[in-house]
């Protein structure tokens, strides 16, 4: 392989276009192709000065590729993934892996088969808090985990609805936002086992839901909840406490995540940990101190591990059948809000 690692970035959008930034602050790698039919991506490409293919299986077959980046829409991931693994191409597959849960194992075990490395980006383990607490949770710092209650409460602009799939069922928060926070809570907690979950439309009347409150059996017993909204003047969620893409969104760096266990507490992303000193009651005095972590910007963490991941020095954070899993309990979301009944994430 070439001293620098020649990645293509299929699909130029919003994300794409953070990736190609990030690309181009990495030394270990270039951008060897951008491939998107959209004229704004031909321009794009052209401003950059990097070779452009409207068709991304051309960009594939170029011969200059070592690595691909996939960001275009969810309904496509299962073709342009499999047309990298049929070139024995690594990949960076956006979340989430598919638009279903067979496009995904079909995907997944694809990927597997052929020994081609498959990372998925679901971007939020690579953020050094999310680390600290993992390492805390895993470290026995809150003792046993009872309950986990996570906040992703925003309010979208009226413009983010002109598109027409975003009013419809699929383009509502629980497949677009839900996601990343089933994924942190599958990262950090453990397997989901059993959902329950009731949406609403109340406020938009779109036929999507904008809203949605879900209860999470985790395989430890513990339980979650998760409490989500595209409609509420709020500061509580992710995008704005954590200040992952300050570019993009406010940032506000109250607690948004709370972990509740048996000896301590966690918060997410200010990384406040509760305890007690001496007696445990709460009549007595509970202290509060911070994990230490220093702040990276996670997209750049994110290539890092994926050139590792490319370069065989690493195995992906998060593989096929692992993102897999996450779309299986969000879907079971889904499910458990159609038929208000309980759901168990398929197995995958
Ligand atoms: N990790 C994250 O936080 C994060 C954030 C945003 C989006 N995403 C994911 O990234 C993907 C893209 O989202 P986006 O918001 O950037 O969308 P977008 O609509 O802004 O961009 C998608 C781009 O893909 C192009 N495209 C469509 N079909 C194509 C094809 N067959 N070949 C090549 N290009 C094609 C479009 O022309 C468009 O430029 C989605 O899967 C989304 O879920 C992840």
């Amino acid at each position: 392989m070439a001293e620098r690692i020649n990645i293509a970035v299929i699909g130029a959008g919003v994300i794409g276009k953070r990736h190609i930034d990030e690309i181009a602050h990495n030394d270990a790698c270039r951008l060897a192709a951008i491939a998107d039919p959209s004229p704004e991506a031909a321009a794009y490409a052209e401003a950059l000065n990097v070779p452009y293919y409207r068709d991304y299986r051309e960009a594939l077959a170029s011969g200059d590729v070592h690595a691909v980046i996939v960001c275009t829409p969810n309904h496509t991931h299962l073709e342009v993934g499999l047309a990298c693994v049929a070139r024995k191409l690594p990949l960076l597959m956006e979340k989430p892996i598919a638009d279903d849960l067979d496009a995904a194992r079909t995907l997944a075990a694809a990927a597997a088969t052929a020994g081609i490395a498959m990372l998925v980006g679901h971007h939020r383990r690579h953020n050094p808090a999310v680390r600290a607490v993992k390492d805390a949770i895993d470290g026995g710092r809150i003792g046993k985990l009872v309950l986990a209650n996570i906040m992703c409460l925003m309010v979208k602009p009226d413009a983010y609805f002109e598109v027409p799939w975003r009013r419809q069922p699929g383009g509502g928060p629980v497949l677009i936002n839900l996601i990343h926070e089933i994924d942190l809570l599958r990262h950090l907690c453990g397997e989901i086992v059993s959902v329950q979950a009731v949406t609403s439309n109340e406020v938009r009347r779109h036929e999507v839901e904008d809203s949605a409150a879900c209860t999470l059996t985790l395989a430890s017993g513990a339980l979650a909840n998760v409490s989500l909204s595209d409609t509420t003047s709020a500061p509580w969620n992710w995008d704005t406490t954590a200040g992952e893409d300050r570019a993009l969104f406010d940032y506000r760096p109250v607690p948004t995540h709370f972990f509740a266990g048996t000896d301590g507490a966690l918060t997410l992303p200010d990384l406040a940990l509760w305890s007690y000193r001496g007696k445990k009651g709460r009549d007595q005095p509970i202290h509060d101190t911070h994990l230490s972590c220093v702040a990276e910007n996670v997209y750049a963490a994110q290539l890092r591990h994926f050139l590792d991941v490319v370069k065989g020095d690493a195995r992906p954070m998060i593989d096929g059948h692992d993102a897999a899993r996450t779309l299986a309990a969000t879907l079971a979301v889904v499910e458990a809000a159609r038929t208000s009944r309980p759901a168990t994430p398929s197995l995958v």
